[in-house]
């Protein structure tokens, strides 16, 4: 008699836009602060939230609920710095407790990671991703515009793999900064059984300004780490930004490009992202947002937020790619400290 486990139900029809793309990932933005500076992230003079505009733990646990009952099975938690958020364990505590999401993963510049993983695993973290856009230390601190976190940031990322948790790199890479460091990067990959994903430079409202030819393209990176190893496979799953490779012989690590500029994947994108003053973003190459919050601080019913979030999400827009192919300028979209990629 073979047994029959219960098969998770969305409890709602999926969320759905008016493209046909369903809703599968949830992107969180718990803060927009930060305590690096990194140009293609970090306007100059950042306009910050103020503490009353955040939406709690339990608002954002509850827009999970809402969210899981229409599909979404697949929460990231990121910022600005989600761990300048106190207590951040208990948001992925009562976010992994919700029966529809399977996976919480987290995005991080690593600087506080070390005192906190073992907590975060504890509450049921699946995965971190730290962000790092240089190996050498005096490239770091002028990415990050802050002197001497990079040995902190390295251990926080070991600390992540000692506690367990699937560890990954995010490495944006901008022409005449680091791309000399592809396989450098590549050889950490190899080396310490992780995956580095290489992501194109996006045009989003940082201190420095974007233009096409500071993009290195996927292609580029692939080619250049060609030149020192061995890769295998080149695909890319329904619904991922990344397109991964393996090494050749080795079971552990790979590397990954994030083609968003030169080969956008918007026609299966499955994200929808909550910022976090509560209003929901439905792509980040627009400006479009929806306020939920009101809703939520109203007493508004599951519903009625469940109704809300279908609108917001109905008019997402076609994406980067459609921008691509009209000509249009990629300029004026929000600073990615907002949003949290
Ligand atoms: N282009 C590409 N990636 C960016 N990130 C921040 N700004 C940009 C940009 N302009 C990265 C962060 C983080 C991920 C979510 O996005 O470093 O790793
Ligand atoms: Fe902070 Fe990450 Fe933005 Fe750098 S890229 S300023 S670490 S949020």
């Amino acid at each position: 008699m073979s047994t029959q486990f219960p098969v998770p139900q969305a409890s709602e029809a999926p969320l759905t836009d008016s493209f046909g793309r369903v809703a599968r990932k949830l992107r969180i933005s718990v803060t927009d602060r930060c305590n690096f500076r990194c140009g293609f992230c970090m306007p100059s003079a950042p306009l910050w939230l103020g503490a009353n505009e955040l939406l709690t733990f339990e608002e954002i646990t509850r827009v999970t609920r809402i969210l899981g009952s229409m599909g979404v099975t697949k929460v990231r938690l990121s910022g600005g710095e989600p761990l300048l958020r106190p207590a951040l364990e208990e948001l992925v505590s009562s976010v992994t407790r919700i029966p529809a999401i399977s996976e919480v993963g987290l995005t991080t510049n690593g600087m506080f990671l070390a005192k906190q993983v073992r907590k975060l695993a504890g509450a049921g973290l699946s995965e971190v991703t730290v962000s790092l856009h240089s190996l050498k230390p005096e490239r770091y601190d002028a990415i990050t515009g802050t002197k001497g976190a990079f040995e902190t940031v390295l251990a926080g990322l070991d600390s992540a793999k000692d506690a367990g948790l699937r560890t990954k790199v995010n490495c944006v890479v901008t022409r005449g900064c680091n791309e000399d460091e592809i396989c450098d990067f590549a050889r950490l990959a190899y080396e310490g059984g992780l995956t580095v994903r290489f992501i194109e430079y996006m045009p989003f409202d940082g201190a420095k300004p974007w233009n096409s030819t500071l993009v290195v393209s996927g292609e580029e990176i692939i080619s250049k780490i060609r030149s020192a190893f061995e890769l295998e496979g080149g695909e890319r799953a329904p619904g991922s930004t990344a397109t991964n490779f393996r090494f050749r012989g080795k079971r552990e690590g790979g590397v990954s490009t994030i083609t968003s500029i030169t080969k956008p994947f918007c026609s299966d994108c499955d994200r929808i992202r909550l910022k976090a003053n509560g209003m929901i973003v439905p792509c980040l190459f627009s400006n479009s947002e929806f306020d939920i919050r009101s809703g939520l601080r109203s007493g508004e019913s599951d519903e009625r937020i469940a109704q809300s979030v279908r609108r917001a999400f109905n008019l997402k827009f076609a994406g980067v790619e459609s921008l691509i192919r009209s000509g249009a300028a990629l300029r004026n979209i929000r600073p990615m400290h907002v949003i949290g990629g």
